[in-house]
């Protein structure tokens, strides 16, 4: 059994202004093993892209935040800024959801890479290389063209695939990834599932992936847990849990997909 890369105990999230009992994120425990891909599904607003945001450290002065979240040895909810830096895409990265709001339009593609290859990469010529390599990695197979280019010059799946590149620019070894397939069409989504998990086995990054497409999630993650109105319902090795479940919010899930990939069949 892989030791565990990051630990999650106890994560609460509320809002400052409200009272103790209404919790958005109710208590969640969460762990995801190195070198494997964690998937996170559930309902719309059952507080997924909350508890990215607290492995971040970014989650809006609004809200607060209980619990433990342990990065190896490190308790990330309790560093400060500037020690939080020092984990954010170097040790941790992230994809985040509404991936275009991420990219600035009036900025090439080349130089958004290079930007974050600049923290890790001292020689202008190893970064030009590192970005190149990067965008093959994330099988984006013309990158001096994508590079030359602005983002609105790139498809949505193209653009995703940046965002990944950008994500893993620091070498992190854990990558967080929310709704890496959100508004793709069945062959862009299969590509991606595909770039995902070749990434992962090239790279070895260990990878959380939170996801709404439970046939992405069936297909490429080791774990998978189960969120609904702020708790995880269920979790275990994805297979084995989507095979055997009798969770109530996963077999809806999973009913609500099969019914739109019937519907979509006929
Ligand atoms: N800053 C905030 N202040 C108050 N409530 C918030 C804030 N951010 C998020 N929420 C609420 O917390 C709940 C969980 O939000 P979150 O974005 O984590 O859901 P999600 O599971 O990622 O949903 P989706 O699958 O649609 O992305 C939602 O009801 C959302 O409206
Ligand atoms: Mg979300």
């Amino acid at each position: 059994m892989n030791k565990n890369i990051l630990e999650i105990r106890g994560l609460k999230v509320a809002e400052k202004r409200r009272d103790n009992n209404s919790f958005i994120v109710k208590g969640v425990d969460l762990a995801i093993r190195e070198n494997t891909i964690c998937s996170l599904v559930g309902k719309s607003g059952s507080g997924k892209s909350l508890i990215t945001a607290c492995i971040m450290g970014i989650l809006a002065s609004n809200l607060y935040s209980e619990g433990e979240i342990l990065y190896r040895d490190k308790k990330l909810l309790e560093l400060s800024e500037e020690q939080l830096n020092r984990i954010r895409g170097k040790h941790i990265g992230i994809v985040m959801q509404n991936c275009s709001c991420s990219l600035n339009p009036l900025v090439k593609n080349g130089r958004q890479l290079s930007i974050v290859l600049k923290e890790h990469l001292s020689k202008k010529d190893s970064r030009s290389k590192q970005a190149e390599k990067l965008l093959r990695n994330v099988k984006l197979d013309n990158p001096r063209s994508v590079m030359n280019r602005y983002p609105h010059e790139l498809s949505g799946g193209m653009k995703q695939r940046l965002l990944t590149a950008i994500g893993i620019g620091g070498a992190p070894e854990l990558l967080i990834m929310d709704e890496p397939t959100k508004g793709m069409d069945v062959i862009l989504r299969n590509q991606m599932a595909d770039m995902i998990y070749q990434l992962h086995k090239k790279t070895n990054v260990s990878i959380l992936m939170i996801t709404h497409d439970l046939e992405l999630a069936y297909n490429i993650s080791h774990d998978c847990y189960v969120m609904n109105q702020g708790r995880i319902t269920t979790h275990g090795e994805t297979k084995k849990l989507f095979e055997t479940t009798n969770d109530c919010t996963l077999i809806d899930l999973i009913n609500a997909q099969k019914m739109m990939t019937e519907f979509f069949a006929v």
